[in-house]
């Protein structure tokens, strides 16, 4: 077979073979939705499309074609003023907001659990982040939102703070109360920029949560391959309002993308706010009522715990996506990366991720009723057989506090580093960050002071087995410190 010298092109053709249930993205779900819909035409002709600016063809970077076109029709349809095209996905759209809104030396308010780029856009950006605890939910043991008491201390403390990034929705489709605390940081005269990854969604159905130009945020960066069709990497930046200096944007939108954008990509982007904004509402009419009927049938029949609107108003927790199933297993002593594993083995489905205690299935307006009612019997199956073993859970305490900062992340990284063992750590600065899961936020971070009780949890977390991810040395014996 000449695919078996062509290492990725064979994965990637034998899980397709495989017919694997996908419930991950990218939310198109193998392109199914484009042939039921009549874009057929854009599955079946990738690569004779995939083309370069030639005449007839936008430019990324300074459209007045298509490109251009196809932004307008989609910041109209999202609710803002304005919309950029992303072909290196969210990342790219959080670098480049932090960094308009931002100069070097800046203060940023960030959460604790934010996602990785928004660690590396203060990175990039030379910037000074400053955290926010989230709450923490110890039955499903996750880091859920960020209260707006928190934002408004965090304000007050910092009054010279540029911006505030909010993760909202975060990877288990928990919302914090935007719309509060976008008036909190517009009243200090300050950005709101919204990490909206996984929200692409919510514009288009009044039962999902506010979304955040709706909800007032200046700037908001969505993976719109995550719960929308387009392909994978490709998102959208949106903004609204006076605030933002849109040339500032630009500049930075051409530094952190590729000169050579897939117009492939920017097709789909293309084809999924088309979708959305002709047939989006039906088909979330469906998805909203499957996944709420596996969500009931999880939590009435099974000894599971899936994650929904009774969380509401604790936590942190404003708002709860309905399409996103996010399931706590321990109730069936089964963990999270068991029930993945089980899944894919026994029923043929992969979920998106799972963690400890629990598993997440991304949803979306590409999948069936059959698909979901896979899903609830696999599910439903799993906990009538499953072992029910006690399963370790996270009994560590983590530190009460943030570790102190003693140089900001750019400094820590282009520092001389020395590897040394863990326990001979305390009282150095950190050169990485240590995240246990769950519950998913950081103990330490580059430049930040290793304490004995940040020593002390990692090792509690490790000996349970609990995935310490972010350090080099995955059996974390030794740390990278500053020199
Ligand atoms: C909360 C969150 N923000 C940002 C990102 C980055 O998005 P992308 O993969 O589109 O770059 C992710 C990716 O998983 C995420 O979960």
């Amino acid at each position: 077979m000449i695919y078996d010298d062509m290492p990725v092109l064979k994965s990637l053709k034998e899980y397709a073979a495989s017919k694997v249930l996908p419930f991950h993205m990218p939310g198109h779900k193998r392109g199914g939705i484009f042939q039921r819909l009549g874009l057929e035409y854009l599955m079946d002709n990738i690569i004779e499309m995939d083309t370069t600016e030639v005449p007839g063809i936008d430019n990324l970077h300074s459209p007045q074609g298509a490109i251009a076109e196809a932004q307008n029709l989609a910041a109209r349809a999202f609710g803002a003023g304005r919309t950029f095209f992303l072909v290196n996905g969210t990342t790219s759209g959080i670098y480049a907001m932090t960094m308009a809104a931002t100069k070097p030396g800046d203060k940023i308010l960030i959460p604790r659990n934010a996602h990785r780029s928004a660690v590396s856009a203060a990175v990039l950006g030379k910037l000074h982040p400053v955290y926010m605890m989230p709450e923490v939910d110890s039955y499903m043991e996750i880091a859920m939102g960020i209260e707006p008491k928190t934002v408004e201390k965090a304000l007050e403390q910092h009054p010279d703070a540029k911006a505030v990034l909010i993760t909202s929705p975060t990877y288990y489709g928990v919302c914090s109360d935007l719309e509060k605390i976008a008036r909190m940081v517009h009243d200090k005269g300050k950005l709101l920029l919204v990490d909206e990854a996984h929200g692409s969604h919510f514009v288009f159905h009044r039962s999902l949560p506010i979304s955040a130009m709706e909800a007032g945020a200046d700037m908001a960066a969505q993976s719109t391959h995550k719960t929308l069709p387009s392909m994978t990497g490709s998102s959208m930046l949106h903004v609204k309002g006076e605030r933002v200096d849109i040339e500032k944007l630009k500049f930075f939108l051409q530094l952190v993308q590729t000169t050579s954008p897939s117009h492939v990509m920017l097709a789909s982007l293309d084809a999924a706010r088309y979708i959305m904004e002709n047939y989006g509402h039906r088909l979330l009419d469906d998805c909203i009522k499957y996944s709420n009927k596996v969500r009931k049938e999880i939590n009435d029949k099974t000894s599971f715990y899936c994650l929904g609107a009774d969380k509401k108003d604790s936590f942190g927790i404003h708002d709860i996506d309905p399409t996103r199933i996010t399931v706590n297993l321990k109730g069936g002593g089964i963990s999270g990366i068991k029930g993945e594993e089980i899944l894919r083995s026994e029923y043929n489905i992969q979920v998106e991720m799972s963690d400890i205690c629990n598993i997440v299935a991304i949803t979306s307006v590409a999948d069936d009723e059959a698909s979901y009612m896979r899903l609830l019997e696999a599910i439903s199956d799993m906990d009538r057989w499953s072992r029910k073993e006690n399963i370790g859970c996270n009994q560590a305490k983590p530190p009460n506090s943030i570790p102190v900062c003693l140089m900001p992340p750019h400094e820590a990284l282009y520092h001389e580093v020395e590897s040394i063992e863990v326990e001979k750590s305390q009282g150095r600065i950190s050169a990485e960050m240590a995240v246990p899961y769950p519950p998913g936020i950081p103990v330490i971070m580059p430049g930040e002071q290793i304490s004995r009780d940040v020593i002390d949890y990692l090792r509690q977390c490790t000996d349970i087995g609990i995935k310490v991810s972010g350090v080099l040395d995955p059996e974390f014996k030794n740390i990278k410190v500053i020199k």
